[in-house]
């Protein structure tokens, strides 16, 4: 038998602690009115001081204490053996929320917005999504797939395992399918699980209206995309002046039918009813959520549909963000995604943990739930991605630090040393 150990760790977290919810199904909703929103006092994760993990063919066969498992297990047998003494092992983390390929660089319009012009200003003056679309459409297939490969590596190194990546930067039927061939090109070379997301939808080009090009990505992208296979999600960029609950929805039903699960960006200023869109097509996800109303996470969770709150796009927007009271009421935790894109130059977990706690008051525990099994169901993962529990790949990452506190709290550092993948080392301090 060969395996790999990781052994002697201060820290093991596994999961979800066994005595909390995850908060979407709908029985948590009843509880609604009674339960408390202040912090939790219990962790909401599984903490095992002492242990160890093992790992065989890629997958979690057990975890434990360390002296148990070093026993059955013996290092010196093992195909690998790690000494994780004075380190936190954690679950890979899951980053359900990325426009990671791209070209071009938007840096100026980081000082336009410090000197006062807004997200939609931008964009209506063809900056934005627009102004990456123009130099995505010139660059080669190979271009965005190396500028992409780089960005993995980072992500790797810091520890993010598994991966959505959505297109959106082509906005006509070849240029997204090359978005798409560059994501997939990345994902064969590279460690990172990478799920693909087709975003057509995600601005309307020049030249047409919402409506003519709402039409196109039905007639002309969809089937393309669904023919290309690459793609498993669809997601619209719900938003006034962009697209609306009807288009969406009408891209989204059309999506089904090519094959593709929807997942929606909503609320992010203003709030169109997307919520109810996005509980009525059972999304994956509806994302951002910054305008949202209690009502509308009611309509998420009841039918399932996980939140992501993209802390690192509201602390670059110089935006409230949002609040977790509503989650907290309902017993809920919310997934957190990076929203790595040009308007939000942040592709580490670490520090999407850190917004997370200090800019929306989650606690340390949570934020690691948002940035692991919250996340993995955001991407309609059942695998057990995203927690260490016996069946699950073997995706880990090992702080050099001895608690998962420290993954916040160290927010200017990479904390992450190790990483696992599949059960292969694939980054070594
Ligand atoms: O999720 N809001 C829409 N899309 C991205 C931003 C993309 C961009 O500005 O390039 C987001 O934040
Ligand atoms: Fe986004």
């Amino acid at each position: 038998m060969s395996y790999t150990i990781v052994y002697d760790a201060t820290e093991l977290i596994t999961g979800p602690a066994t005595s909390t919810d995850t908060g979407t199904d709908a029985d948590a909703t009843d509880s609604a009115a009674n339960a408390a929103s202040d912090p939790p006092d219990d962790p909401v994760i599984e903490v095992h001081s002492d242990a160890a993990v093992v790992l065989e063919d890629g997958i979690v066969l057990e975890t434990g204490s360390s002296e148990a498992l070093t026993r059955e297990y013996p290092v010196q047998n093992a195909a690998e053996a790690i000494d994780a003494s004075g380190q936190c092992v954690l679950p890979g983390f899951v980053d359900p929320h990325t426009h990671a390929v791209f070209a071009g660089d938007r840096s100026d319009e980081f000082e336009a917005k410090l000197r006062g012009r807004n997200y939609q200003e931008i964009l209506a003056d063809g900056g934005g999504i627009l102004r990456t679309v123009r130099a995505v459409r010139e660059a080669s297939e190979d271009d965005l797939t190396e500028r992409l490969l780089e960005r993995l590596d980072s992500m790797l190194a810091a520890g993010t395992t598994t991966l959505e990546i959505k297109s959106g930067y082509g906005l006509d039927t070849e240029t997204e399918l090359k978005l798409l061939s560059a994501i997939d090109r990345a994902d064969k070379r590279h460690p990172i699980d990478i799920v693909a997301t087709f975003m057509g939808a995600h601005a309307v080009p020049d030249g047409m209206d919402a409506d003519e090009y709402t039409e196109s990505v039905i007639e002309e992208q969809l089937p393309a995309v669904e023919k290309q296979g690459i793609a498993t999600f669809c997601d619209v960029f719900c938003e006034e002046d962009v697209f609306s609950v009807s288009q969406s929805r009408a891209i989204l039903e059309a999506g089904v039918k090519h094959g593709l699960t929807p997942k929606l960006h909503i609320d992010e200023f203003e709030n169109l009813g997307g919520a109810e869109l996005a509980a009525s097509l059972e999304a994956a996800s509806a994302d951002h959520l910054l305008q949202s109303t209690p009502d509308d996470i009611d309509d998420l969770l009841e039918a399932g549909v996980t939140p992501v709150l993209l802390p690192g796009t509201a602390f670059g927007l110089g935006d409230e963000y949002p609040s977790l009271e509503p989650y907290r009421e309902r017993n809920s935790i919310p997934a957190i995604g990076s929203d790595f894109n040009p308007n939000c130059y942040a592709k580490r977990m670490g520090f999407a943990a850190t917004l997370a706690c200090v800019g929306m008051g989650m606690t340390p525990g949570e934020a690691v739930r948002g940035i692991t099994d919250r996340a993995a169901a955001a991407l309609n993962r059942t695998d057990g991605v995203g927690t260490l529990e016996a069946g699950a790949p073997g995706d880990l990452v090992v702080l050099e630090a001895p608690s998962y506190r420290h993954l916040p709290y160290r927010y200017d550092e990479n904390v992450v040393g190790s990483v696992l993948k599949d059960g292969d080392l694939v980054v070594e301090v």
